[in-house]
């Protein structure tokens, strides 16, 4: 039953958009959304790595999005904290190593306690890469990189310049989704998506299914990827 899905992306990134839009939708608080969202992440990861790709980079928190009420924000953390605790249950038995990119600097001690748990204890796993954006600003990484490679004296270069990014290591998506009906970027992955393909769709996250994400692999198969070629 399953569909056989040729070129599978190996790095695809995510926006996951929408949650507060659905749970406002079923006459609940936008926490609801985050909760059910939050709980969506699993399943897709699965159906992901299942289907070959390799890195899954999730934008969970932007830069932006401390100018959320005070409420909504304490939720994303506490949220995003249970899923790293989570995860730190579990890392045995699904061999998905968790990396965290984004300003930690801010965050809460807790918050932070939970990262440095999580990656250190999956650094090893090599199933799949979840990499979790979190206080991202794809222009705010920039700039750090370009400060970096000024303090280190090095010639500033796209070649530099990637390599000073979060996802040195971890390379450029191949493919990026986004949720929720919005048409734009919202700040993610700005240098590294120079030649993503993208995906946008009207589901909503905590609706989009193994269903939806075949999709978006189906609409990347049939793309033509020339980066500035004939
Ligand atoms: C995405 O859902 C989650 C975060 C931005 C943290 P939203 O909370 O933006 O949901 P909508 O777009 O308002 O529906
Ligand atoms: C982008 O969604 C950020 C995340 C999904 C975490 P937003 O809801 O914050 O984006 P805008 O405000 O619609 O651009
Ligand atoms: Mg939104």
């Amino acid at each position: 039953m399953d569909k056989i899905i040729e070129n599978i992306p190996a790095h695809v990134g995510i926006i996951m958009d929408g949650n507060g839009r659905w749970a406002t939708a079923r006459g609940k608080k936008r926490s609801f959304g985050h909760k059910v969202g939050s709980e969506n992440v699993e399943r897709i990861a699965e159906h992901a790595f299942n289907s070959g790709v390799k890195t899954l980079s999730l934008f969970a928190f932007s830069s932006e999005n401390w100018s959320r009420p005070k409420e909504e924000v304490d939720e994303l953390m506490r949220l995003l904290n249970v899923y790293l605790k989570k995860f730190i249950g579990k890392i045995k038995k699904n061999d998905v190593r968790i990396r965290v990119m984004g300003d930690f600097s801010v965050l809460s001690d807790s918050v932070k306690n939970s990262i440095k748990k999580a990656t250190e204890a999956t650094k090893d796993n090599t199933f799949g890469t979840i990499n979790i954006a979190l206080n991202y600003g794809g222009r705010q990484e920039i700039v750090k990189a370009v400060k970096e490679i000024i303090e280190d004296g090095e010639d500033v270069s796209v070649e530099s310049i990637s390599r000073h990014l979060y996802t040195a290591d971890l390379g450029e998506p191949d493919l990026i989704i986004r949720t929720g009906g919005e048409l734009r970027i919202s700040n993610f992955m700005l240098f590294q998506s120079a030649y993503s393909e993208l995906y946008f769709t009207d589901v909503l996250w905590p609706d989009f299914n193994e269903e939806e994400f075949d999709k978006a692999l189906l609409s990347f198969s049939k793309r033509k990827r020339r980066f500035g070629g004939v």
